[in-house]
């Protein structure tokens, strides 16, 4: 039996591999609702498990309208039914679940739980965020900034605020796509060692510090994302040390004059952003929200051999 193909996150894959899958997900936008859409069903007849340990709006429709549209069925699940991990082992869990669906779509905060899953699942799994990354989401804003600004390839992009799961999977994409990634975060809340060690093994372009302006100016795209994530506490003190790292117009000004501002959502205005940025001409945040369920798209075909890569 040839390994199922999973999608864990974005440093497991070749930029080549990426750029197949982006692309597979643009073809079938363009075709989306034409009668060109007829041959996208590569899906046809499978059952994907959907499964959530956390709340979501995006992932969960996203992932249900994708499925549907390439064919297959979704089949709900939260976490709460299935208790990963603690009413029985998680690979007797995922042997059970591959006798039963096609593939399993999960958010769960543990990583280590997704790729115990994935370890013993012989159908695909999905990494639909945990507390470590969140790869699909990634893949949809870089079809976003691409969309808008043509190829992210020497470009550069700026993230502030709080190191999270969603800069990781950046982080990975940046080794893999060759831009530039500049991060500005308080000290306190700094990527971890682990992941600065890796990016710099990978040669990736990424670069650290704890000053806004230094990160954005002149960058093609600022990024920001929630100053509290699912599975934080400190929230108070979270806010103060992330007050200076606010995107709002100054901020934005300092970008180069063409630049977009980009957020994962779900966002808070007046936090991690003004609503004069979330709101305004610049910001791409409900294209982005849309590009989920195109990326995932190319991320179903690949993971269910309807591309090569
Ligand atoms: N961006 C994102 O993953 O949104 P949800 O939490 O609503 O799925
Ligand atoms: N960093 C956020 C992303 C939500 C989509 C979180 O993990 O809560």
């Amino acid at each position: 039996m040839t390994a199922p193909r999973h999608f864990l996150d974005l440093s497991d894959f070749t930029g080549s591999t990426l750029r197949t899958i982006l692309d597979a997900g643009k073809a079938m936008k363009a075709r989306r609702r034409t009668p060109e859409a007829a041959k996208d069903r590569p899906l046809d007849g499978r059952v994907i498990a959907l499964v959530f340990e956390q709340p979501s709006l995006r992932t969960r429709m996203s992932f249900d309208v994708g499925v549907r549209e390439l064919g297959g069925s979704p089949l709900m699940v939260t976490g709460k039914e299935i208790e990963l991990g603690e009413r029985e082992a998680i690979e007797d869990t995922a042997r059970v679940m591959s006798r039963y669906v096609d593939g399993i779509m999960i958010r769960i905060l543990k990583h280590d739980a997704l790729k115990e899953l994935a370890r013993h699942a012989t159908v695909p799994v999905i990494n639909g965020l945990t507390k470590t990354s969140h790869p699909c989401q990634v893949m949809a804003d870089l079809m976003t900034f691409e969309e808008r600004l043509g190829s992210i390839k020497g470009r550069t992009i700026a993230w502030t605020g709080d190191s999270n799961n969603v800069l990781a999977s950046w982080v990975h994409a940046a080794a893999r796509l060759d831009f530039t990634l500049r991060i500005a975060t308080p000290p306190e809340l700094a990527p971890s060692n682990e992941l600065v060690a890796w990016a710099k093994g990978e040669g990736a372009a990424v670069e650290l510090t704890s000053d806004a302006f230094e990160a954005v100016d002149g960058a093609d795209c600022i990024l920001t994302d929630t100053w509290v994530s699912m599975g934080d506490g400190e929230k108070e003190r979270r806010h103060n040390l992330l007050q200076p790292y606010q995107v709002n117009s100054k901020l934005l000004k300092a970008a180069s004059r063409d630049a977009i501002f980009m957020h994962c959502l779900p966002a808070h205005r007046g936090e991690e952003v003004t609503a004069e940025v979330m709101d305004g001409p610049q910001s791409a945040v409900f294209d982005e929200a849309e590009n989920r369920l195109h990326a995932q798209k190319g991320v179903l075909a690949w993971c269910f051999d309807a591309i090569q890569a």
